[in-house]
């Protein structure tokens, strides 16, 4: 039975948890295995609405056991406040299970990453300031806490004072700020050590027990393809492995062992933070884009930039992740536009580029090759099969599934859960 992926193609806010969600009863774990609570995931039920930064969507679905992969960095602080807020609209996250090996935010990445950024000035990314690079960079330097460490107090306490050694350095000589006590650190750490212990596993062990058993595993992933640290657009990037090789590393699992990889998709494209963007419009038409698909995050709130679909980066997510199908989503936010604009190919100082520039200088000065085509002004909200769209925007879905060299699978034409058309099934086909 299937390992399903399902990965963001453009940089993030997609709607990967929508689709997560959707997958619903047909899936038996749900598990994150990259990235932190810079996510934001939107799950709307019945027009109510959920927003989760660490907890994966699956824990909206009575018997799915969601899952903390080894790959995530997780702020417990966030993690107990997330359960407790969902617990308190009647839902159930106790069969939540985190891996042993995942690795913990602790506050002084926080404040690094903040003070990072301030120093950095007009060359900042734009983080979401949630301590997610500092603490990837941690597990990369050796000097991170893992949630294993919480069950001996000895080596927590040592690490936290081996990582600080050289953070209070840098916070004292360099960013004039006042040193940060470790043992404060470790107490407060290890204040939830108790409240952790029942929920961690060998995640590795867990989930490829599972699909001996034929259970259906799906893997969320946090961010997307173009914020990946090796295939995204670096350094405008996250500090994580959002691609679908993030869901072997990050959880354990083989690549053998993955059935289908699923991309989504907006019908438009977003970005939140700083970086390239060829397609973004700074106009009128950005904004429209802005107000009529709600483009505002949900970790930070920040106003999204907007901008037409880029067809080349669809491709690209459909190559580097392997892709077997896509998922469109906001298909309605296109509606009542003459035309619409697809980024086919981009022009580089008069040269035309139909795959992802090599060099970060030529993505910088790509110019967007747009093919346009025609729209439609329907009411597409209500449509549930692909024959209830209006011609238009059957054939802007088409175009896109053929530049993409990918098929679409479904089509998200509302936020709420109902709101899907299904062309093709995406377990088990
Ligand atoms: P994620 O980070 O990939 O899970 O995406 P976000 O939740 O950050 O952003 C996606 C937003 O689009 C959320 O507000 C969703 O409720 C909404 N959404 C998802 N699919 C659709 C769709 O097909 N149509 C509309 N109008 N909204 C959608
Ligand atoms: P979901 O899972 C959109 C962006 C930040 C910033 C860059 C680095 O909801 O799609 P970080 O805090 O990760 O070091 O910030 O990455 N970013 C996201 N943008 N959606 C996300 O998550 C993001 N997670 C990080 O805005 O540009
Ligand atoms: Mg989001």
């Amino acid at each position: 039975m299937p390992a399903v992926v399902v990965v963001g193609t453009q940089w993030g806010d997609e709607g990967k948890g929508k689709a997560t969600d959707q997958f619903g009863q047909n899936v038996d774990y749900v598990v994150k295995f990259n990235g932190g609570n810079n996510a934001g995931h939107t799950v709307v039920i019945d027009g109510e609405k959920f927003a989760f930064h660490l907890l994966p969507a699956g824990v909206l679905t009575p018997g799915v056991t969601p899952v903390i992969g080894n790959g995530v960095v997780v702020d417990l602080d966030v993690l107990f406040q997330e359960i407790a807020e969902i617990e308190s609209r009647g839902k159930d996250a106790s069969s939540l299970l985190i891996s042993a090996n995942a690795h913990l935010i602790p506050s002084y990445n926080r404040v690094l990453d903040r003070t990072t950024e301030r120093f950095l000035g007009s060359r900042q990314l734009g983080t979401t300031g949630r301590g997610i690079g500092p603490t990837y960079a941690d597990k990369m330097n050796r000097i991170g806490l893992r949630v294993q460490d919480l069950f001996d107090e000895s080596i927590l306490r040592q690490k936290v004072h081996a990582a600080l050694d050289n953070k209070n350095s840098l916070f004292l000589k360099v960013f004039n700020r006042p040193a940060i006590d470790p043992d404060e650190v470790a107490d407060e750490l290890l204040s939830y050590a108790d409240r952790v212990r029942p929920m961690v596993v060998d995640c590795s062990l867990l989930l490829n027990k599972a699909l001996d058993e034929g259970k259906t595993v799906l893997f969320e992933a946090g961010q997307a393809t173009m914020l990946d640290i090796d295939h995204g657009t670096y350094p405008f990037v996250t500090s994580s492995n959002p691609t679908s090789g993030g869901a072997c590393t990050g959880t354990g699992v083989g690549p053998t062992r993955i059935d289908a990889v699923v991309g989504v998709v907006k019908a438009y494209t977003t970005r939140v933070g700083e970086g390239p963007f060829p397609t973004e419009l700074n106009d009128e038409m950005g904004e429209r884009l802005r107000e009529e698909g709600g483009e505002y995050g949900v970790t930070t709130g920040r106003p999204r930039r907007c901008g037409w679909h880029d067809a080349v980066i669809t491709r690209y997510a459909a190559r580097v992740n392997g892709l077997t199908d896509l998922v469109m989503t906001k298909l309605d936010v296109l509606t009542g536009h003459e035309q619409i604009p697809v980024c086919v190919a981009y022009d580089v100082d008069g040269q035309r580029m139909d795959e992802m520039p090599l060099t970060q200088t030529d993505f910088h000065h790509a110019i967007p090759v747009y093919e346009y085509l025609p729209g439609w002004s329907e009411d597409i909200s209500t449509a549930r099969t692909f024959d209830d769209l209006p011609k238009a925007a059957q054939d802007y879905v088409l175009r896109i599934e053929e530049l993409a060299g990918c098929r679409i699978s479904a089509i998200g034409v509302g936020p709420g859960r109902e709101a899907t058309i299904q062309r093709h099934a995406l377990l088990g086909d």
